[in-house]
C-alpha cells in the first residue's frame, strides 16, 4: 500500500525506511525492504508494525551503497505475514519487487511459472511478478530491467504499481504504473520514487507524476519515463507546497475528505478480476463451493453501524434478485435472541475491520449452529474472515477516518457481487436483469465520480445549516437505508440529532416532529421502471413540506417531477433502483462532513467513536 524507492548518495537503506514511516498514516500490516550492495540484494521483511522491521535490522544490518525499495503491505492476496510481505524476489535473488494494487491474471501466471520451474514461496499475487522479471531478464541477456519490466507488463492484468531493483545494475530502480498512483520526486545527484509525495516531501518538493502505463528509470542523475513500448514520454512536473501532514492525506485537510474522493477507485477494485466483460462473475477466492451456495434456503446478515445499513440494502437485492428469505440484524441482537439457524442457513458478516467483537460473537454462535459464514471485510487476514468459511474482501485500501465512506460504498458493491453469484450458481436469469445488472455495476465508479463532481452546492447547504437542531431523513426501498446511513454520519461526524424514517411511516407518528423550517433530507427512488414507489415518496414530501419543512431532495437527473417540492434539489446520476445507494450515499457523505468542518469538529477523529469497536 506503501511504496518507497531511493537512488543516490545517502543510504537508502535509511531513505527507504524513513520514507515508509512517513506513509505509515496509509495503514498496513506488514513492511520490507531490499537493498543492493556488494553485488548482491539484501531483503529484510517483516508482519506488523515498522518496529518489528527496524528490530529485524538492527538484529542483522543490511548494508548496500546501490538502490533500495521499500514497501508496506496491505493483504490483498495472502494473509499479512512475513513471507507474504514484500519485497519478493526471484529464486536466484537477484531481483527484487515491490507492489501496489492486484494482478488480476496472477493465478494463471503462476502456473505457467511453476511449469517453467519457479518455486514460489508465498501465497501473494506479486511473486509472480518476481519471478516473470527474472525471467525475462535470463531471455534478453542485456540486463535491461526497464526493457523487460515493459515486457511484463503487458503480461499483467489490473491495477498495479510495481516497482524493482536488480543486482545487475545496482543504481537503477524501475517502475510501472497502470491505476494506482506512483511519484517521482527529483533531488540533486539523487532521486525518489513513493505512492504518495509524503514519504520523500522532507527531501525534495518537486515531482513528476507518472500516467498510466507508463515505466520510469531512475538513476541519481536521471529520470526516463517511457510507455511500455519504450517510447519516451512527457511528464507533469510539479512544485510540492503542501505541508508534511497535507501531504499525508494527499492535500486534503482530513482523511475522510480524500476517502470520500478514494470511492470510484475502491469500487473499482473491488470490482476488478471478479466480474468479467461477458457478465460472469468470479468469485474463487470466497471458499465456499457452487454446491453450498445451491443448498442455502435462508440468509441472515449481521453486522453494527454503517456495515448494517449496508446489510439492509443488501437484503432488498439478494432477495429480488435470488428469491431466498433473506433477515438482517444488528450483530449486537443476534445471539441473544435465540435465532434460528441449520445447515442451510448462510449467515453473511459484514465488517469493514474484521474485528467488531459484536459481530465476531455473532459469527462464533453462527457456526456452533452449523451455519456457514460468509464475511465481508477490508482487511485481509482480521479475525471475522479468518473465523468464517468464506470471505469477500472489499478492496478500497485503508481507511483512516473514523467514520466509514469508502468502506461502505465497497461492502454495497461486494454485497451485490454476492447477490450477483448467488443467482448465477443457482441458475437464475429473471428476462435479462442479471445480466443488465451486472453491466450497470461496472459502470458505478464513473457515476459516483459523476457525483463527486457536482456536490459543490451540497456542501454550501451544509454550512447554511449548521446552526439546525435535528435533521430528518426519509426513503423508501432501498431509499430507507441509505436515508439511514445519511442520519448516523450527521450523528457520528456533526453531533447533531438526526433520525432516518421510512417515508410510508411518517403519517404514522413522525410528521408529529414536522415544524417550520425543520430541513428534511428525502432519497427519491428512480421515476423508471417502480413508478408506484416513486410517485409515493413526491407525495410524501410534498406532506412535509406543507407543514413547514425545508426539503432538501436528492433525485435522478432529469426527475422534474420532484423540483417544484424542492427547496433544494441534489441531482444523482440514473441507475438502476437497487443500485441507487451507491450514487446517493455521497452527496450524504459530503454533507455531513461539511457541516461537521463548519461546526468546527474533527471529522477523521469524532468524539467518543471508534474505527473498530473490540467490546461487546
Ligand atoms: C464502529 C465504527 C463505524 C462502523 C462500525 C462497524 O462503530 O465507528 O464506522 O460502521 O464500528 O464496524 P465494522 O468494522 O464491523 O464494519
Amino acid at each position: 500500500c506503501g511504496i518507497v524507492g531511493y537512488v543516490g548518495p545517502q543510504s537508502a537503506l535509511q531513505v527507504v525506511v524513513d520514507g515508509l514511516a512517513r506513509l505509515e498514516y496509509r495503514g498496513y500490516d506488514s513492511a520490507g525492504v531490499a537493498v543492493l550492495g556488494g553485488g548482491a540484494l539484501h531483503t529484510e521483511k517483516r508482519a506488523g508494525k515498522l518496529a518489528n522491521l527496524r528490530g529485524a535490522l538492527e538484529e542483522h544490518p543490511i548494508t548496500g551503497e546501490g538502490a533500495g525499495i521499500g514497501h508496506t503491505r496491505w493483504a490483498t492476496h495472502g494473509a499479512p505475514n512475513d513471507v507474504n510481505a514484500h519485497p519478493h524476489v526471484d529464486n536466484d535473488n537477484r531481483v527484487a519487487v515491490v507492489h501496489n494494487g492486484i494482478i488480476e491474471n496472477f493465478a494463471a501466471l503462476r502456473l505457467e511459472l511453476e511449469d517453467a520451474g519457479c518455486k514460489f514461496t508465498s501465497e501473494t499475487d506479486t511473486e509472480v511478478a518476481a519471478h516473470l522479471l527474472s525471467t525475462e531478464l535470463a531471455a534478453r541477456g542485456d540486463g535491461d530491467l526497464a526493457a523487460a519490466m515493459r515486457a511484463v507488463c503487458k503480461r499483467l492484468e489490473g491495477a498495479f504499481t510495481l516497482v524493482a531493483v536488480s543486482v545487475d545494475d545496482p543504481d537503477l530502480v524501475v517502475a510501472a504504473r497502470r491505476n494506482s498512483p506512483l511519484v517521482v520526486g527529483r533531488g540533486q545527484g539523487e532521486n525518489f520514487l513513493a505512492s504518495d509525495v509524503a514519504a520523500f516531501i522532507a527531501h525534495t518538493r518537486d515531482a513528476v507524476e507518472l500516467g498510466q502505463d507508463q515505466v520510469v528509470e531512475l538513476r541519481p542523475d536521471s529520470v526516463r519515463v517511457t510507455d511500455y513500448d519504450g517510447v519516451p514520454v512527457e511528464v507533469n512536473e510539479y512544485h510540492v507546497d503542501w505541508d508534511a501532514s497535507a501531504a499525508e492525506k494527499g492535500g486534503y485537510d482530513y482523511f475522510m475528505l480524500k476517502e470520500i474522493v478514494e470511492q470510484p477507485r475502491a469500487i473499482a477494485d473491488t470490482l476488478l478480476g471478479r466480474l468479467s466483460v461477458g457478465g460472469e462473475l468470479t468469485l474463487d477466492e470466497m471458499r465456499l463451493s457452487a454446491q453450498d451456495l445451491r443448498s442455502v434456503e435462508k440468509i441472515v446478515i449481521i453486522a453494527c453501524g454503517t456495515s448494517y445499513h449496508a446489510g439492509l440494502i443488501a437484503k432488498y437485492a439478494i432477495e429480488h434478485w435470488c428469491r431466498i428469505p433473506c433477515e438482517v440484524e444488528v450483530a449486537s441482537e443476534f445471539r441473544y435472541r435465540d435465532p434460528i439457524l441449520d445447515r442451510q442457513t448462510l449467515v453473511i458478516a459484514i465488517s469493514q475491520s474484521g474485528e467488531s467483537m459484536d459481530t465476531l460473537m455473532a459469527v462464533r454462535y453462527a457456526r456452533e449452529q452449523r451455519a456457514k459464514v460468509l464475511a465481508i471485510c477490508n482487511v485481509n487476514g482480521s479475525t471475522i474472515p479468518r473465523e468464517s468459511d468464506g470471505v469477500l474482501y472489499t478492496h478500497a485500501g485503508p481507511e483512516v477516518g473514523v467514520a466509514a465512506t469508502k468502506t461502505f460504498l465497497t461492502q454495497l458493491a461486494a454485497c451485490y457481487l454476492i447477490g450477483l453469484y448467488l443467482a448465477q450458481v443457482r441458475g437464475l436469469k429473471f428476462g435479462d436483469e442479471i445480466d443488465a445488472v451486472i453491466a450497470q455495476l461496472a459502470t458505478m465508479p464513473e457515476h459516483v465520480e459523476k457525483v463527486l463532481d457536482t456536490v459543490g452546492p451540497v456542501r454550501e447547504l451544509a454550512r447554511s445549516l449548521s446552526d439546525a437542531d435535528t435533521v430528518l431523513f426519509l426513503g423508501r426501498h432501498v431509499g430507507y437505508p441509505v436515508a439511514m446511513e445519511g442520519a448516523l454520519k450527521l450523528k457520528e461526524l456533526a453531533y447533531m440529532h438526526a433520525e432516518a424514517f421510512a417515508a410510508g411511516e411518517l403519517k404514522h407518528g413522525p410528521i408529529a416532529l414536522i415544524e417550520e423550517g425543520l430541513p428534511v433530507v428525502v432519497v427519491v427512488p428512480s421515476p423508471q421502471g417502480r413508478s408506484v414507489l416513486h410517485d409515493k415518496i413526491v407525495s410524501n414530501i410534498q406532506e412535509v413540506r406543507a407543514r413547514g419543512a425545508r426539503t432538501i431532495v436528492i433525485a435522478e437527473e432529469g426527475d422534474e417531477s420532484v423540483r417544484p417540492y424542492s427547496d433544494v434539489l441534489i441531482e444523482i446520476p440514473a441507475v438502476p433502483t437497487l443500485l441507487q445507494p451507491i450514487v446517493a450515499t455521497v452527496p450524504m457523505q459530503v454533507f455531513a462532513c461539511e457541516l461537521a468542518l463548519a461546526k468546527g469538529n474533527d471529522v477523521d477523529q469524532p468524539r467518543n467513536l471508534a474505527k473498530s469497536v473490540t467490546v461487546e
